[in-house]
């Protein structure tokens, strides 16, 4: 299984500091915020893992990361996305790399408590289609802002995006998992009101298609780009619990 880093976009909300630097090379306590999703991807087992970057400072994520040896991986690859696009235009831009396997997806913002080890594997054990892993949220105002599935009958039937009325009490969360059929669906696309490719699109695409499947996480979920205040969140809990930790041990 390959994995692949979306570590492009514009990260409005994140200026003025993304103003000067890629959001994912921002410090989330004492490493640069790419490093973690590296991470998530490497101790699930996977190898092969492509960062798409995109904006002025592509050049950094190359010094930064090299070859990837420093992560254990066999191989490291780039690609450069000209204008961000949407999170599923970023991942056109992995279709070669992919190369007729399976993979997951992970947005370079988010950070994980525990590890996704037993959903990459629930995946691989999977015969076709894709996987999403969703986090059970307290405050169903943040859901406002995220997308997030009606369910029935323990499937789920549709994500709805920024919801003014949120119909579970479910996230989808910045990892996905897909098979190659990913990027027929993604040709299919029609740029949503603004102006973007949406992953959410592709997601509902799976749904209607009955080969969606996906796993309720257990333990922290981070957005470090969602807000100044988030960030902040993520770094207060990286520093004080630690991420991509097994299960046993992410009791707190
Ligand atoms: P977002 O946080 O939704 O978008 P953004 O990074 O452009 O930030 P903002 O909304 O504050 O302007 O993107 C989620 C992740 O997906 C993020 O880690 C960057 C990545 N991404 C891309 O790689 N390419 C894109 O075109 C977009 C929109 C996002």
């Amino acid at each position: 299984m390959k994995g692949v880093i979306l570590a492009g976009g514009s990260g409005t909300r994140l200026h003025p500091m993304t103003r000067i630097t890629n959001k994912h090379l921002l410090p989330v306590y004492d490493k640069p915020m790419i490093y973690y999703p590296i991470e998530t991807l490497v101790l699930a087992g996977i190898q092969e893992i492509m960062v798409v970057t995109g904006g002025n400072h592509a050049g950094e994520f190359l010094r930064l990361l090299g070859d990837g040896g420093e992560f254990g991986l066999k191989q490291l690859s780039y690609s450069y996305q000209e204008r961000p696009g949407g999170i599923a235009e970023a991942l056109r831009l992995a279709e070669n790399f992919v190369d007729g396997d399976r993979f997951a997806v992970m947005l370079g913002d988010n950070l994980l408590e525990e590890t996704i080890a037993p959903y990459v594997e629930n995946f691989e054990r999977q015969e076709r289609g894709a996987r999403l892993l969703l986090k059970e949220m307290d405050d169903p105002a943040h859901l406002t802002h995220l997308g997030v599935p009606i369910m029935d009958n323990g499937r789920i039937r549709f994500i709805r995006e920024k919801p003014s009325a949120p119909p579970s009490p479910y996230a989808v969360i910045g990892v996905y998992m897909y098979d190659a059929g990913v990027f027929d669906i993604v040709r299919s696309l029609q740029p949503s009101a603004r102006g973007e490719l949406e992953i959410t699109d592709v997601n509902n695409a799976y749904i209607d298609r009955g080969a969606m499947e996906f796993d309720v996480i257990s333990g922290f979920w981070g957005d470090a780009g969602e807000s100044i205040d988030v960030y902040y969140q993520v770094i207060d809990f990286v520093r004080a619990h630690g991420v991509n930790k097994a299960p046993a041990l992410a009791g707190r």
